[in-house]
């Protein structure tokens, strides 16, 4: 039995993902933005390890997650599944300055990889549309360029991408795997997206609890317990440091 961490699971595949653990014996330690959210969140899912929360548009709150989660001891395995869509209208900013969209998606799961006690398996979900970012990371914060809500979430997917395989490259005895879940009906995906939302959660449980030699890897990326290939700038070491530098210098958390 395996103890998992979940980010952003009061909803969509965090609250899918968690519950097929549930189901399969192992314990899980959910995560909601604030009260309400978790007060919903206990009474779907009564099963439950603890819930943590916080809103991870704020660099204080994230650091407070990973204070709590700590606090519960040691996780086998954490998802880093929360995120904000790809139709934000604008840059809207957070309280730190920075855009929601790379708050929540790329520094956030960054800080928490960092704070909260190194698990035996990280797990990191992207998407397809990572093979569009900006691989550049020249101007993460949009304050040189026009805002557009798509492009900013793409550039943060390949952000997710290249923090997973960085992990893998600096931390050998970890496991940290990135994924994409298909295109799926959730508050996301939106009601008429087309891929199978049955498929979308099944990749992170797998990467995350199963024994399969197959799941047991590191440094690679996944479509419905497939590897896919990536964007081919996500295995350049250079362009991993330069977003863990970049992390580090907004968030005041050093990658060790
Ligand atoms: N759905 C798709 O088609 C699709 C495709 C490719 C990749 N993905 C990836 O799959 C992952 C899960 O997506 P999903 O479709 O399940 O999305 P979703 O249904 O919108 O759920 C997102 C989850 O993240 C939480 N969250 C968002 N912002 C947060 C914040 N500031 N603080 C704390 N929690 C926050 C949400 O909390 P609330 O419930 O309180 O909002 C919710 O629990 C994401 O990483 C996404 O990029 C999804």
């Amino acid at each position: 039995m395996a103890r998992v961490f979940i980010t952003g699971s009061s909803d969509g595949l965090g609250l899918m993902a968690a519950r097929l653990l549930l189901d399969q014996g192992h314990k899980v330690v959910l995560h909601a933005r604030n009260q309400n959210r978790a007060k919903e969140l206990r009474s779907k899912v009564a099963a439950a390890d603890s819930i943590v929360l916080g809103d991870l548009s704020s660099i204080a709150q994230t650091k407070s997650v990973a204070e709590q989660v700590n606090e519960l001891g040691a996780m086998d395995a954490v998802i880093h599944n929360a995120a904000v869509g790809y139709q934000e209208p604008k840059r809207a900013e957070t309280e730190d300055g920075l855009p929601q969209v790379f708050a929540v998606n790329t520094l956030a799961p960054y800080i928490l990889t960092v704070l909260i006690r190194k698990p035996k398996r990280l797990i990191y979900l992207s998407s397809g549309l990572h093979k569009q970012g900006d691989a550049s990371l020249n101007d993460l914060t949009w304050e040189r360029r026009r805002w557009d809500g798509t492009q900013a979430y793409s550039d943060t997917k390949l952000h997710d991408v290249l923090l997973a395989f960085a992990v893998a490259r600096r931390w050998p005895d970890v496991l940290s795997n990135a994924l994409e879940p298909g295109w799926v009906p959730t508050k996301m995906g939106g009601p008429s997206a087309p891929d199978d939302l049955d498929q979308g959660h099944r990749t992170q449980v797998w990467l995350a609890v199963s024994e399969d030699p197959a799941a047991k890897v590191t440094g690679q990326y996944f479509y419905h317990l497939k590897r896919r290939a990536v964007h081919p700038a996500a295995h350049d070491s250079k362009i991993q440091d330069k977003l863990l530098e970049a992390c580090k210098e907004m968030s005041g958390v050093e990658f060790s």
